[in-house]
């Protein structure tokens, strides 16, 4: 993608994790150099290259947080759509920067995209409606509403349904609209009134979530998750200064937006996870969904180039 093009969509942050134990017990080398003020990491000698934005080896939380994500969290308000998506190779880190492992341990400065953008979002509605309130204002509306879904061997599962492990539990399916909206028909969705309730229902489901040991991670996602918070945000129009406008009764709008946070499963080889039996099969099923996602948001990249050429050559 043009890094110059401001209306692009998609920005890619690079973060590099840190060396573990293991790495440092065998004396791996750090084989990434990132250019200081630059968001560009060298691989080796001189393999260049450059994203919207690279993280080091020393980033915290909050850092990536603030960079990257909380502005798509604002655009909320203002009913912009948004996902955040966390690809890579397994053991990455993937699902330690999106803060969706929910282990108990984790400390509030470790805390990851996920606890942090519900945070903001739930501050950021209650400023909203106390400001409404100090300035004598009718207060804005919220309605917040959370859903949680993995796909695991091909197969949809809702963290949020209760029955999911037994014999009642429904076979969820992907559908499109014409306006091409993708949904699931027939997943939970949580209406959710504060930071504690929404993180509690997340923690559950997390917990319920398909994790496994491999010999390059020890809590190996073997599920692609999505975690989805829809906020619908019903506001008074701002009067017109006119005073022959300003008679009539108060003017509704209603502004939705949908926040899709997506910790995938990552790339693994066989060889290397040590993979055998039930997590082998996992494997070749995360990197066949790996490889359709690939392929198809090439698909879509090339022919939004292939637009973009066209419309200048026109
Ligand atoms: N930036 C980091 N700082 C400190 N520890 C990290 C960092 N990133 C990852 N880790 C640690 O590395 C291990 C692997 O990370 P994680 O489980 O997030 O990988 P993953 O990309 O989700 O892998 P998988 O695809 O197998 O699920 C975890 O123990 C995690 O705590
Ligand atoms: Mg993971």
């Amino acid at each position: 993608m043009d890094r110059n093009d401001q209306d692009t969509s998609v920005k890619v942050a690079v973060r590099i994790r840190p060396q573990n134990a293991k790495e440092q017990v065998d004396m791996c080398r750090v084989c990434t150099f990132v250019t200081p003020g630059e968001p560009q990491v060298v691989l080796g000698r001189d393999k260049a290259f450059t994203y919207d934005y690279v993280f080091d080896t020393g980033t915290e939380q909050v850092q990536l947080y603030t960079s990257c994500v909380e502005k798509l969290v604002e655009g909320c308000f203002s009913g912009l759509n948004a996902t955040v998506l966390a690809y890579g190779q397994t053991g990455s880190g993937k699902t330690y920067t999106m803060g969706t492992g929910f282990d108990v341990t984790v400390l509030p400065d470790e805390q990851g995209v996920v606890p942090r953008a519900v945070h903001h979002l739930f501050n950021g509605i209650n400023s909203r409606i106390q400001d409404a309130i100090k300035e004598k204002r009718d207060p804005p509306q919220f309605d917040v509403s959370a859903q949680f879904l993995e796909l695991y061997n091909e197969e949809i599962i809702d963290l949020f349904d209760p029955s999911r492990d037994t014999s009642n539990s429904k076979r969820l399916k992907i559908h499109e609209t014409h306006e091409g909206v993708i949904y699931v028909d027939g997943a939970v969705v949580q209406s959710v009134k504060s930071e504690s309730e929404t993180l509690d229902a997340l923690k559950r489901g997390a917990l319920s979530r398909t994790v496994g040991s491999t010999n390059m991670n020890a809590q190996s996602s073997r599920s692609h998750a999505i975690f989805t918070i829809s906020v619908s945000q019903k506001r008074p129009v701002l009067q017109s200064t006119d005073a022959s406008d300003s008679a009539g009764s108060q003017d509704w709008e209603t502004l939705t937006a949908k926040f899709h946070f997506v910790d995938l499963a990552g790339s693994e080889r066989l060889k290397r996870t040590g993979a055998t039996g039930e997590r082998a099969k996992e494997g070749i099923s995360i990197n066949c969904g790996l490889s359709r996602l690939w392929a198809r948001t090439a698909k879509e990249q090339l022919q939004k180039e292939l637009r973009v050429v066209k419309e200048k050559t026109r």
